[in-house]
């Protein structure tokens, strides 16, 4: 069986009481952060299809697998405003969720945003934590899968090598790991996979000149400054990139197979494997 982890309410812990700032987090706590992630949608025109893909490969996973199960145990690392969450609730109704982030930020806009559905309150649970220290907290083989998007390229490479290996162990055997995420190509594609995320960006800069035409001089200078932040973050991708290559490598590792790739949206793809 799952384990799950006490979960004191948010309001009566720090996040320093969670886990002590380090330098694998807080890259959400400011202009990118909370409620205002979701801009990112106007830059990325392809954020829906990606993140689709992730819930379209847990229910494909699961209409061959778990067949006698009542409840198929999900665990999300880093939810942000919960977009990768509502693919995978949506996936098939037997998913439940534990949804770990460790941006108190992000937990409040996700919890906000899920408040008033009834049905998600009832299939998610959020906590606030670090993903390693919750995944250590798990039973071995206790998952039946694990999901993220957008989080795991956030870690330095040692920390998301130890969430791997401990995402391995946790899974049970059959199990399955999806992640959306930055997995960068050869040199050569992967420069033109990143001038194309740059590229991107540039429509909050258009979008600022339209709110500055309307008078709106505040809403103009925040979108610069979500482009700027943007440009910033993935500059600091660079250095923590994983090529397909080595996650490939990694899988064969831990002891996955049947590896699939997705569908390729500049510098981010989808990746699935099973836990032999
Ligand atoms: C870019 S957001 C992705 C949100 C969502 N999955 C999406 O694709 O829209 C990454 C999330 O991972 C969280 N995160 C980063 N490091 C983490 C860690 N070590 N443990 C748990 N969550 C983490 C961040 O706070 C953030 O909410």
């Amino acid at each position: 069986m799952f384990k799950e982890k006490p979960v004191a309410p948010l309001d009566k812990k720090t996040k320093e009481e969670m886990t002590p700032p380090s330098e694998h987090d807080a890259r959400f706590s400011e202009v990118l952060g909370g409620g205002e992630y979701d801009e990112l949608l106007l830059a990325l025109e392809y954020y829906d299809e990606f993140q689709a893909e992730t819930g379209q490969a847990l229910h494909e996973y699961l209409s061959h697998n778990c067949e006698n199960q009542e409840i198929v145990q999900v665990l999300e690392a880093g939810p942000g405003t919960g977009i990768t969450t509502i693919q995978l609730i949506k996936a098939d109704p037997r998913v439940r969720i534990i949804s770990v982030d460790n941006e108190l930020k992000m937990l409040e806009a996700v919890k906000a945003k899920f408040a008033n559905v009834e049905e998600l309150q009832e299939r998610v649970k959020f906590v606030f934590s670090d993903i390693l220290a919750y995944l250590e907290s798990c039973e071995d083989g206790s998952l039946d899968a694990f999901a993220s998007v957008y989080t795991l390229h956030n870690f330095k490479p040692d920390f998301r090598r130890q969430v791997l290996g401990e995402i391995s162990k946790k899974l049970k055997p059959g199990g399955i790991f999806i992640n959306g995420d930055k997995y960068a190509r050869q040199a050569q594609m992967h420069q033109t996979d990143f001038d194309g995320e740059i590229n991107n960006y540039k429509k909050f800069s258009i979008h600022a000149d339209e709110l500055e035409k309307a008078g709106d001089h505040k809403g103009a200078s925040h979108f610069r400054e979500v482009q700027q932040a943007w440009v910033k973050h993935a500059d600091e991708d660079e250095t923590n990139k994983i090529t397909v290559d080595e996650q490939n490598d990694i899988f064969e590792e831990l002891g996955f197979e049947d590896i699939k790739w997705g569908k390729r949206f500049d510098l981010v793809t989808t990746v699935s494997a099973i836990k032999k």
